[in-house]
């Protein structure tokens, strides 16, 4: 058993698929971790389709949700057993495995916020110790349970003499903002791919816009773009979180019978992007104006237009990849849900009711021994 050692499992409001990491938290003086392996698995097109699905009402929901359950579990399960075989680590000796679950629902407005899972599964069939279920708690306590990744952002970007800001553009994009003195903070600041994979997938097929290279074919509609930035979750101050409950193919259906109903697709994808690019660079200059670094993780890093975009929105600040600063982009939620385990295991409090709103700090998540 390696005290160090634990295994991260996000699988995001893209439903794209799970990211795994297998990460050592005892990499050596001035490092937070180690990534030692990861693995991707892609959701089955079923299994992508019946989650999208619960993201709304509809018959049976229990036993749909209990049969994505122990599916999702099942993928969880093998991909903690891909990313330790990657690393060349025995599971067994994990210290344990922090798994988000599969948001389908998330209201903190009315108490709660689903994340479907089945942790006792993932441990029976990977052999691990599993944390799980790590938002409710926060949401108990009054807070957003959203973002969660803020405290290890800070821990793993944090402390450099520039002003940073970190923005992990998912389905749903979050930033955190890393001031060299003062408190961190972050919340939601609206889509960030789920409404062009939407767009993408019923115009050309095809979960996502490799590279963006669609939406650099088009043009964005000025008056689409105003009336999407109209929402007034945009105006919304902290703590504020979304997701697919907000931002979903309805919405954007709506604006465009209303603004734009014979616009070209292609110029519908390119208003999609700067509707994530400028929401993005609005926060950041509200609340990080002397921010002068920003730092993208997440698939939407993959997305060149978004990515050209943003580094026009917010010139002169720099605006790089992760990578860029050693952290794979598709690593670092990963990492996250690693770190809040540790940070259970150890009973320290993980979230910043700073940024959730939470009445106070809370130990985060519940242990499934193996
Ligand atoms: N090569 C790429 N080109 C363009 N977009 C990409 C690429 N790779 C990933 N993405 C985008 O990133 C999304 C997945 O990002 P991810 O960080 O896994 O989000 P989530 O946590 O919501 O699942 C995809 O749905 C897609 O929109
Ligand atoms: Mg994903």
């Amino acid at each position: 058993m390696s005290r160090e050692r634990y295994a991260g499992v996000m699988s995001g409001t893209s439903l794209d698929g799970v990211d795994a990491v297998v990460a050592d938290f005892a990499a050596g003086p001035g490092r937070v971790c180690e990534t030692l392996g990861a693995a991707h698995v892609p959701f089955p097109r079923e299994l992508r389709a019946t989650l999208a699905e619960l993201q709304s009402s509809g018959p049976d929901e229990l036993v749909r949700a209990a049969d994505a359950s122990i599916a999702l579990a099942d993928l969880y399960a093998e991909a903690i057993l891909a990313a330790c075989a990657n690393a060349a680590v025995d599971a067994a000796t994990l210290a344990a495995a922090g798994v988000h679950g599969q948001t389908v629902r998330h209201r903190p407005d009315l108490g709660w916020t689903i994340q479907l899972n089945d942790a006792a599964r993932v441990a029976e069939r990977a052999g691990v110790t599993v944390v799980a279920d790590f938002r409710r708690r926060d949401v108990a306590a009054g807070g957003q349970g959203a973002p969660l990744v803020p405290a290890f952002h800070a821990a793993l970007f944090g402390g450099a003499e520039a002003h940073r800001v970190v923005v992990n553009i998912g389905g749903i994009a979050n930033l955190t903002d890393l001031p060299p003195a003062g408190d961190v903070r972050g919340f939601d600041t609206g889509p960030g791919n789920v409404l062009s994979d939407l767009w993408h997938a019923e115009h050309r097929g095809g979960a996502f816009d490799e590279h963006g290279a669609w939406a650099a074919t088009g043009r964005p509609i000025a008056s689409l773009l105003a009336a999407m930035l109209a929402d007034p979750y945009f105006a919304m101050p902290p703590p504020k979180s979304t997701g697919r409950d907000r931002f979903h193919s309805a919405w954007l259906d709506e604006h465009l019978a209303r603004t734009a109903p014979d616009a070209a697709p292609p110029d519908v994808q390119a208003t999609l992007v700067a509707l994530t690019a400028r929401t993005i660079a609005d926060a950041i200059r509200r609340v990080a104006t002397d921010a002068r670094e920003v730092l993208v993780c997440g698939g939407g890093a993959h997305n060149a237009t978004l990515m050209g975009a943003l580094a026009r929105e917010l010139a002169p600040r720099v605006v790089v990849p992760t990578s860029d600063r050693g952290v794979a982009v598709e690593h670092v939620e990963a990492l996250a849900f690693a770190w809040l385990a540790r940070e259970a295991l150890a009973g320290r409090p993980a979230n910043l009711p700073a940024v959730t709103g939470a009445a106070g700090p809370r130990v985060l998540g519940a242990i499934y021994p193996r």
